[in-house]
């Protein structure tokens, strides 16, 4: 059983909200609807409290004879302000239909009615399901607000092309018929999606490094790790997941890559250290997850080394640039660093705490790689996150349930450093 918040636009399709209800309480969920003025002159609200036994309500200003509360909760012993109050009780708030005006409001942001007062209040999961014409329908405006809401998280129930309520009319706006809806409410609910609400990392710039670098012998041979670049991938799915703008520079890592985070594939550590100087700018928070050469061949050969007569083969290294380290030298005061540490066996730890210190980080994450089936190339991981206040161990997860942990210590990490900011700048100024 869940609470579902229907709200209903002004439009030919508002009669099958009715059905949508009638289906919904038969199902055993409890239902209170919002309609917008428009949806009210094609249905009135006496067919949605017939049907739900609670107020339908229409406008902001209105009091609600039932104070927010669902069909078989308790009414608040107050008046709450009343959009407010149903979307608090919400597990989810669907639409539909969704007019191409009410699309475009909740796109911007809008909040002029109640249904739109109580989408941005909204923190369950929003399903959308728009119906309009179809010249509507395919109007660029649409398209791009509709788009809008998706990134933000919303659900959207594509509508059906068939024929539409102008008279001969055939095409694309139809609305889904009432079984078809509630399935699709009834699965937004069990994916637990709630990330229409406001997401942890919004308006935060996450660069994350990821997977192994090459550093060219000759044409075809090439000094490299083992590192697959799951790890790197796994935080940097995470952080958009959370909201972050995501930048991901890419050493050799052969996986499918995420919508909506951007790679800047490298193939070596000077092409590593050129793309994380270049967009570290733009960041907030870096990850230095890729596993960097140390060193490189001092000459890569142009062409193929020949085995032809030798006995042997000596290559000369040269280091590369510790990159970690110039970032963290030249940070500013505003980014969090957070280094990775792959140690073996006894004394992890201590190393990795003075690492932590010499290369003066925010965090280091410590992958002891000593242990089997866990680490490099595996799918799971375990790690110790390390900070100048202390350590957590994560236990062997998947690198998804690592990333988690990884970036909820970043989330304290930044909510502790603007405490200190704040803290730092004084009495009334900020
Ligand atoms: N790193 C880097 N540039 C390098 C080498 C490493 O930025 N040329 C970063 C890695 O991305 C990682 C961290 O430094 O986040 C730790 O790397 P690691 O090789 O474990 O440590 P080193 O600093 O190289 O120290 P050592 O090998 O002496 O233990």
């Amino acid at each position: 059983m869940a609470r579902i918040l229907l709200g209903v636009c002004g439009g030919i399709a508002a009669y099958k909200a009715v059905e949508l209800t009638r289906l919904a309480i038969a199902a055993g969920h409890s239902v209170r609807v919002v309609q917008t003025a428009a949806a009210e002159r094609f249905v009135g609200r006496a067919t949605f409290e017939g049907i739900t036994g609670a107020p339908a309500l229409v406008s902001e200003w209105e009091r609600d004879p039932a104070r927010g509360a669902f069909p078989g909760d308790p009414a608040p012993d107050h008046a709450p302000i009343s959009h407010l109050e149903l979307v608090g009780g919400a597990d989810i708030l669907a639409i539909a239909p969704a007019s191409a005006n009410t699309v475009a409001k909740l796109a911007a942001g809008i909040a002029d009615n109640l249904l739109t007062s109580a989408a941005l209040s909204l923190r369950a999961p929003l399903l959308l399901a728009p119906a309009m014409n179809e010249r509507m329908w395919e109007h660029p405006a649409t398209t791009a607000n509709l788009r809008v809401l998706r990134d933000r998280g919303a659900t959207v129930v594509e509508p059906e092309t068939g024929a539409l309520a102008s008279r001969g009319e055939e095409g694309a706006g139809r609305l889904p018929e009432p079984p078809a809806l509630l399935a699709a409410i009834e699965s937004a609910l069990a994916s637990g999606r709630s990330d229409y609400a406001p997401r942890p990392l919004d308006g935060l710039r996450v660069l994350v490094t990821a997977g192994g670098t090459r550093e060219p012998i000759d044409a075809v041979r090439f000094v490299g790790n083992r590192s697959s670049g799951r790890m790197g991938f796994a935080l940097a799915e995470e952080a958009a997941r959370r909201g972050a703008e995501t930048v991901v520079v890419a050493a050799n890592v052969d996986l499918a890559r995420a919508e909506g985070i951007r790679y800047r594939d490298v193939v070596t550590a000077a092409e590593l250290a050129d793309a994380t100087h270049a967009e570290l700018a733009g960041a907030d928070v870096l990850l230095m997850g890729a596993a960097v050469a140390d060193f490189r061949p001092a000459a890569a050969e142009g062409g193929k080394i020949e085995k032809g007569g030798r006995n042997g083969l000596a290559l000369e290294l040269e280091p590369t640039e510790d990159v970690l380290s110039a970032v963290a030298q030249a940070r500013r005061s505003d980014q969090t660093v957070v280094g990775f540490a792959a140690e073996h066996g006894t004394g992890a730890l201590a190393r990795a705490r003075r690492k932590l210190e010499r290369k003066r980080l925010d965090a280091i994450v410590l992958n002891d790689v000593s242990g089997e089936g866990i680490g490099f190339e595996a799918p799971d991981n375990a790690v110790t996150i390390l900070t100048v206040e202390g350590e957590r161990e994560v236990p062997p997860a998947s690198k998804t349930e690592v990333a988690r942990e990884i970036l909820d210590a970043v989330e304290s990490l930044r909510a502790e450093a603007s405490g200190l900011r704040i803290a730092a700048s004084g009495p009334g100024v900020r």
